[in-house]
Parts: structure tokens; C-alpha cells; sequence
């Protein structure tokens, strides 16, 4: 007979995967598997300052938390490019502590089984060691856009022909080696750190061992349905055989958990009056801006986005995330115009409940960086984007928004006015006909895969009794 099923989740600390993983918790938690998540001490507490997480979590009786150092100080910056000190936190700390974890067991408690799997972020391939060492399956839960992980497993394979690092400094040149996206995947659209003049970085190193790491897995669980990824799945599952499909989680949890708009898995205080203005607001009139949980933007940046948003005379939402600004502005030198406008059209607030805002009906388009829970979470509810992306798999996402799903405008690699300007009359007003198609279309597939025997209902199950019987 098979040991009572015990999940240990380990997301990697930041929104997103944060976010994905509690909702994946109670969706193992409903079908009777005892789950242990195991955050970094910093996100825990951040978690409790600012979301519902341990209310609603008492009310399972086969949840616990657990906390492990990510072995950086409490106040040292987490995100934008100090991101990356993490690694270097969780190699030196987490790493041993996680091993130790592990072998002593410590995951019991009280008359809990012992961990029967493993579930970590993707980019944790230290995990995949351990798991080895101690004997215990391990799926891995990507985060990332499948898109992008697509582009990481291919990198060997650029490298090895030549086409990374660049040769040359025209960023259009078609990429050849990523089966499935021959034909509109350019240079400029490989993940940021592809564009390094040599691949002996942080970041690629990172990345290139994860990929690695993710074949070994016993399987592969992703954030996304299967008529979204189709293009790169079929190439993927050649790589890797067991891949669960799940996505959107965030649409499965309200399907399968509950629908209740209180849930919050949030790293800020939440501003909900956002909705009350909403209310106000015309149908399909309103951007929403928001470039998500790490990235950054200059000051230069912020006025050229402020310009564009304000000459585009639509009303607009825009989250600006404590931190998010580099540098600081005189805001008595402010044009008037700007002040006066925004009063009259604007809101800006720090941090959203986002799956509530896109949901909204007076949202018309979506702003955003690219992170793929944005991404994903604006298909659901038919929101057209338009694309700034900055980092990591942002610059795929964005591609595939507007070549292969054809739900919005990407502008990366600029930050003008009047290109934002443009694309927001674009998405609203000039192109809006031919964009509430083909979000529609796409939001179908989505809430068709989340129904009842929908394939994300059916690969949710199969990963279920899948680790139920290992
Ligand atoms: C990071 C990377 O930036 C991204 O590229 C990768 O795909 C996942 O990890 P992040 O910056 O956190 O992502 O962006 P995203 O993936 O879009 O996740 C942000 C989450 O925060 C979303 O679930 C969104 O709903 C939530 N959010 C954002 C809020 O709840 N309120 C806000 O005001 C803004």
C-alpha cells in the first residue's frame, strides 16, 4: 500500500511563485494530501502582515507552514537586480539548512506522515539533490511562462550553434533553434539575459542549470492549459514526458476552492476602494498599469509613461510599488497639466487586488511588465495588453502575446510617450473591435479548461492520484 500522501511546497520567494503555490497547497489540501509550504522566513511574515493567509489556513487541518532563512539580512532589498543576492543567500544558507531539513525529517508534526514529494520552484535545482540524496520524488512547479522555460531548455542548443551570445548587433535577427517559434522569435525576444556579451553570468548560469535539472524531475507541473502552450508542449513533453498542465491556477482555485474575492495571497496592503472607482468608470475605458512585483522603472521612464498615459485622455489605474521608482523627482516641478489630468482621470495607488481589477468591466486594457501571472490573469478575463517588458521570461511572454495569441501590442524596447500614447488609443478606441475577438476567444479556451473534465480539471486529477500511488 502507498504512504499517506505528505507534499512539501517550496516556492521560490517572490509574488508570483508565492501566490501559485498557496493556491496549489489548498488544492492538494481539498483532496485529502497533508502539504507543508515551506517560505522563507522574509515572505512569511510579509504574507501575515498583509494578506488573509493564516485565517484561511486554519481552517484546514492538513496544512502546515514551515520557515527556512533565505539567508540574506531582513532589510536588504529584494527586488530588481538585488534579486539576485538571493542566490547567493540560498546557496550558502537555505541550501545546507534545506539538506538538513530534509534528512532529520522535520516535516512530521505531531502524528503527520512523513514527505512523500517534493514540490519546488523550478529555479530551485538544489532541491532536485536533495530529493536524490534522500530518496524522494520531486515535481517541479515552473512559474515561468512554459514559453520561456521552452527558450531556457534550448539554450544549449544556442550556444552550441553559434546563436547565442549575439553575433551583431541587430536584435531582429530571426532565432532558429527554438523548435515550434521559427518564425517570430527574434533575438530581441529571447529572455533578457540573452542579450549578456558572453554566457558566463550569474543569471545564465542560474538559468542553464535549472534547465538541466527540470528532465530529472519525476514530473513537471505547469501554470498554463493546454491550448494556450500548444506551439512549445509538443516539444517540450519530448524533453520532458510528465508535464501537468494546470493553469490557470488562479481560475482552477476559483473553481475548485472557492470564489470568494477576499482571498489574498498578498506582499503589500491591499487598496480596494481601486474597485469603487472602477464602478465610476465606462465599460472597457480604463488602463490598468502595473509592472508587477520586481521590476523597476527610472524617473525618466515613470514621466514618459505618465505623459503617454494622460495625452492617450483615457482614465487610468497605475500601481506604483513602494521602491519601484529609481531616483527621486521634485513634484513641485510636475507639469500642472499632468497634476490636473490625473486628478480628474487617474488613480494611483500602491499595490491592488489585480485579479479583481482585471475582472472589472471598466478595464479596457492592461498595461504590464509581462510577468506571466499577469500575463495569464489578463487572458482569463479578455484584457488586451500592452507589453513593457524587462526582465527574465517577460520578453518571450510578450512576443507570444502579440505573434501568437494576438491579445495585445508589445513595446519593449522602447519608452516614449507617444508610443504609449498610440497603444492605448490603439487597444481602446482603433484596434478595439479586432481585440474584444480575439481576447474573447482565448478567455473561452481558458474558463473551458478550468470546467468540469476540463483538461486542467483532468491533469490536476491525474497529478493527484499520480503522487497518491508513488
Ligand atoms: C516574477 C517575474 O517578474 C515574472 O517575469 C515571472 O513570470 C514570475 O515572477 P512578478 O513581477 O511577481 O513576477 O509578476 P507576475 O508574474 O505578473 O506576478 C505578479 C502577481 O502580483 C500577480 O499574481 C498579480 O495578480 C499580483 N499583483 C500585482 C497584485 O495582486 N496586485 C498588484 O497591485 C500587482
Amino acid at each position: 500500500m502507498s504512504p499517506t500522501p505528505h507534499a512539501l511546497l517550496f516556492p521560490l520567494p517572490m509574488q508570483g511563485p508565492v501566490n501559485c503555490m498557496l493556491k496549489l497547497a489548498e488544492l492538494l489540501c481539498i483532496s485529502g494530501i497533508t502539504v507543508t509550504v515551506l517560505n522563507t522566513d522574509y515572505i512569511h511574515r510579509t504574507l501575515i502582515r498583509h494578506s488573509n493567509v493564516l485565517t484561511r489556513f486554519s481552517s484546514y487541518d492538513n496544512l502546515r507552514f514551515k520557515t527556512i532563512s533565505d539567508g540574506l539580512p531582513e532589510d536588504h532589498p529584494r527586488s530588481g537586480e538585488r534579486f539576485l543576492d538571493l542566490f547567493d543567500g540560498m546557496k550558502t544558507v537555505t541550501e545546507p539548512v534545506f539538506r538538513e531539513m530534509m534528512v532529520s525529517g522535520c516535516f512530521s508534526f505531531k502524528s503527520d506522515p512523513p514527505v512523500t514529494i517534493i514540490i519546488p520552484d523550478a529555479s530551485f535545482s538544489f532541491a532536485l539533490d536533495v530529493a536524490e540524496e534522500v530518496g524522494i520524488p520531486l515535481f517541479y512547479f515552473e512559474t515561468v511562462s512554459p514559453s520561456a522555460l521552452w527558450t531556457y531548455l534550448c539554450l544549449p542548443k544556442l550556444i552550441g550553434a553559434g546563436e547565442l551570445p549575439f553575433n551583431g548587433n541587430d536584435l531582429d535577427v530571426l532565432i532558429k533553434n527554438v523548435p515550434g517559434t521559427e518564425t517570430f522569435l527574434r533575438r530581441r525576444d529571447l529572455p533578457s539575459f540573452c542579450r549578456l556579451d558572453d554566457v558566463d553570468n550569474l543569471v545564465t548560469k542560474i538559468i542553464m542549470k535549472e534547465a538541466r535539472c527540470v528532465p530529472r524531475a519525476h514530473g513537471l507541473i505547469l501554470n498554463t492549459f493546454q491550448a494556450l502552450d500548444e506551439t512549445v508542449l509538443v516539444h517540450m513533453r519530448k524533453l520532458c514526458p510528465d508535464i501537468y498542465c494546470i493553469g490557470p491556477i488562479h481560475t482552477l482555485y476559483k473553481s475548485l476552492v472557492t470564489t470568494q474575492s477576499s482571498v489574498s495571497n498578498s506582499l503589500w496592503e491591499e487598496n480596494a476602494t481601486c474597485l469603487s472607482w472602477l464602478d465610476t468608470q465606462v465599460t472597457r475605458s480604463v488602463v490598468y498599469v502595473s509592472i508587477g512585483s520586481m521590476a523597476m522603472m527610472t524617473v525618466d521612464q515613470l514621466f514618459e509613461f505618465w505623459h503617454g498615459l494622460v495625452n492617450s485622455g483615457k482614465p487610468f489605474l497605475w500601481i506604483q510599488r513602494p521602491g519601484s521608482v529609481i531616483g527621486e523627482y521634485d513634484h513641485n516641478l510636475v507639469p500642472k497639466h499632468l497634476i490636473d489630468e490625473t486628478k480628474q482621470r487617474g488613480f494611483i495607488t500602491t499595490w491592488v487586488p489585480q485579479e479583481a481589477v482585471l475582472a472589472h468591466s471598466a478595464i479596457g486594457a492592461f498595461l504590464t511588465h509581462s510577468g506571466w501571472n499577469s500575463t495569464i490573469e489578463s487572458i482569463i478575463e479578455g484584457v488586451p495588453m500592452i507589453c513593457w517588458p524587462q526582465n527574465v521570461d517577460q520578453q518571450v511572454n510578450s512576443r507570444f502575446v502579440s505573434e501568437v495569441w494576438k491579445v495585445g501590442i508589445d513595446i519593449k524596447d522602447t519608452c516614449d510617450q507617444g508610443i504609449v500614447e498610440k497603444a492605448v488609443r490603439d487597444v481602446i478606441d482603433v484596434r478595439k473591435t479586432e481585440f474584444i475577438e480575439s481576447t474573447r476567444m482565448l478567455a473561452e479556451l481558458g474558463g473551458q479548461s478550468v470546467a468540469e473534465d476540463g483538461p486542467s480539471v483532468m491533469d490536476l486529477n491525474r497529478f493527484i492520484k499520480t503522487i497518491t500511488t508513488l
